[in-house]
């Protein structure tokens, strides 16, 4: 990520914080409904619109990615245990984490439109790259 990325990415995500819970939960909604076999990763979850397990989970995830800006030059040691998670307990095939990563960008590109220029979009997508990397390199 380049010192511009970062900052685009910087400027996203004033607009994220205080809706973690909405666009997380939008985000993984749009994902099980568009990529259905990311379901199976969730047997144990109520997935119907509205659930509280989604809600709940989708905090964690937007969170996370807060994690992540706030330690931008650092995003694989703010991941560090997450990484362990998904990799090597979860063991989640690295192509979901561009499924989800995409769905978070259209969840942007809805609720605000004017902060998502090509520019601002080509940085995020890096990033969310970043982030799908990182909790995809401790696969043994
Ligand atoms: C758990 C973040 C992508 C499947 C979690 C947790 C966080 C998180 C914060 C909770 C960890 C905890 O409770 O200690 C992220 C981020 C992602 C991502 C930032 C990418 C940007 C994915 C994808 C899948 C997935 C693509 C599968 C399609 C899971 C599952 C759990 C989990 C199954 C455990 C849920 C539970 O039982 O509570 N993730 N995740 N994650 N994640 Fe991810």
């Amino acid at each position: 990520l380049s010192a511009n990325d970062k900052t685009n990415v910087k400027t996203v995500f004033t607009k994220i914080t205080g809706h973690a819970e909405d666009y997380g939960a939008e985000t993984l909604e749009r994902m099980f409904i568009t990529y259905p076999p990311t379901k199976t990763y969730f047997p144990h979850f109520d997935l119907h619109h509205g659930s509280a397990q989604i809600k709940a989970h989708g905090k964690k995830v937007v969170g996370a990615l807060i994690e992540a800006v706030n330690h931008i030059d650092d995003i694989a040691g703010a991941l560090s245990k997450l990484s362990d998670l998904h990799a090597q307990k979860l063991r989640v095939d690295p192509v979901n984490f561009k499924l989800l990563g995409q769905c978070f960008l259209v969840v942007v590109a809805i609720h605000h439109p004017s902060v998502l220029t090509p520019e601002v979009h080509a940085s995020l997508d890096k990033f969310l790259c970043a982030v799908g990397n990182v909790l995809s390199a401790k696969y043994r």
